[in-house]
């Protein structure tokens, strides 16, 4: 059962939870693939409630975000930390996260990639602008600290997302 709720009542529980952190879900076909964000923002733009994420392009998430402009975020409300831990070490190219952790999908309201019951808190997102940070607006000791500056592919997409649905998932 979805329990709707307004994202921005709990705007400051899902900033809270970016660190552990919390999940973004992408499905291309019939793979659904979760992976842990510790970054991520949630507020208004062009009039939309919007969540951004940044995620590498390196990631198989990368990949499955370009081909559909689609994801749910999947928000604890108490502790996952070995979904996390795998979620944040495996990639989707290797193993089948959704099957090793037997995670319990929900089908979705509006998008086509599924909640995951087991982090509660959905949020179901459509990117309506991406954009690829440029290193060198970056602050000197950040660029040091996060990225190869001698690997022009190691910077993030932001993926600025239209939160079109957000609900709880109860029993
Ligand atoms: C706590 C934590 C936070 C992370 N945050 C991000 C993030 O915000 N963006 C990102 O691109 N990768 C992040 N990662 C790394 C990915 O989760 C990790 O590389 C994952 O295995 C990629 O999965 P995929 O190849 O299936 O997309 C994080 C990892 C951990 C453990």
């Amino acid at each position: 059962m979805k329990r709707p709720v307004n994202v921005f009542d709990y705007a400051g529980h899902i900033c809270k939870a970016m660190s552990p952190g919390v999940l973004i879900t992408a499905k291309v076909g019939d793979k659904v693939n979760p992976m842990t964000i510790g970054w991520g923002s949630i507020g208004v733009e062009w009039g939309k409630p919007l969540f951004t994420a940044y995620v590498r392009p390196c990631r198989y998430t990368h990949e499955m975000i370009e081909a559909t402009g689609e994801f749910t975020i999947n928000v604890p409300l108490d502790n996952v930390k070995n979904i996390l831990g795998f979620c944040g070490t495996k990639s989707g190219r290797d193993v089948d996260k959704v099957k090793e952790l037997g995670l319990t999908l929900e089908d979705p309201m509006v998008i086509s990639t599924p909640g995951i019951k087991e982090l509660p808190l959905t949020l179901e997102c459509k990117v309506i602008y991406k954009q690829d940070q440029v290193m060198s607006q970056l602050r000197e000791d950040l660029l040091e600290r996060y990225y190869d500056r001698n690997d022009a592919n190691d910077y993030h997409t932001a993926y600025y997302a239209e939160i079109v649905s957000a609900y709880l998932i109860e029993d």
